[in-house]
């Protein structure tokens, strides 16, 4: 795995998938899961966490991929990613109102909904 050496690497079998899944964490807090396919690797999953707000972004996992508790365990990794590297002590995610999935995922894991206003300056 010298793709990107610089990387902390884990070796795992998330969920209930059979193939072996590769986890990379990188230090600006980004964490993508890849499947290795015709040697090559490829991101079936992603989320990114923004260290100075601690706004989780960018979550996707590929269809295919999906309801086999991969964005359990990317929110996993982030969660002690931000805990071990970062003073952040809240993390905000957000999604749109008929996201269903999302919602539920995010209330699973314990966030909880804010009511947020704004105005224009
Ligand atoms: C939302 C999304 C990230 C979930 O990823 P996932 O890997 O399928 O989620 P998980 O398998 O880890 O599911 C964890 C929990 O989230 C909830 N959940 C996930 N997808 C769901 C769906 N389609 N409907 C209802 N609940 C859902 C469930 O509570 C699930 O637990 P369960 O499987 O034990 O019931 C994925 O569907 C996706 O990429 N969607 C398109 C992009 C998107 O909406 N991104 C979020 C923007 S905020």
């Amino acid at each position: 795995m010298s793709y990107v050496p610089e990387n902390q690497i884990l070796y795992k079998t998330v969920g209930t998938c059979v193939e072996p899944l590769e986890l990379q964490i990188e230090r600006h807090g980004s964490v993508t899961i890849f499947t290795l396919k015709n040697t090559r690797f490829q991101p079936v999953a992603t989320v990114c966490l923004d260290l100075e707000t601690g706004t989780i972004s960018n979550l996707l996992v590929d269809r295919p991929y999906r309801r086999k508790g991969l964005a359990r365990e990317l929110f996993s990794q982030i969660h002690a990613f931000a805990k071990e590297h970062t003073s952040l002590d809240r993390l905000k995610a957000s999604t749109h109102p008929h996201n269903v999935g999302a919602k539920r995922l995010l209330k699973d894991l314990g966030y909880f909904r804010l009511d947020i206003f704004e105005r224009r300056i």
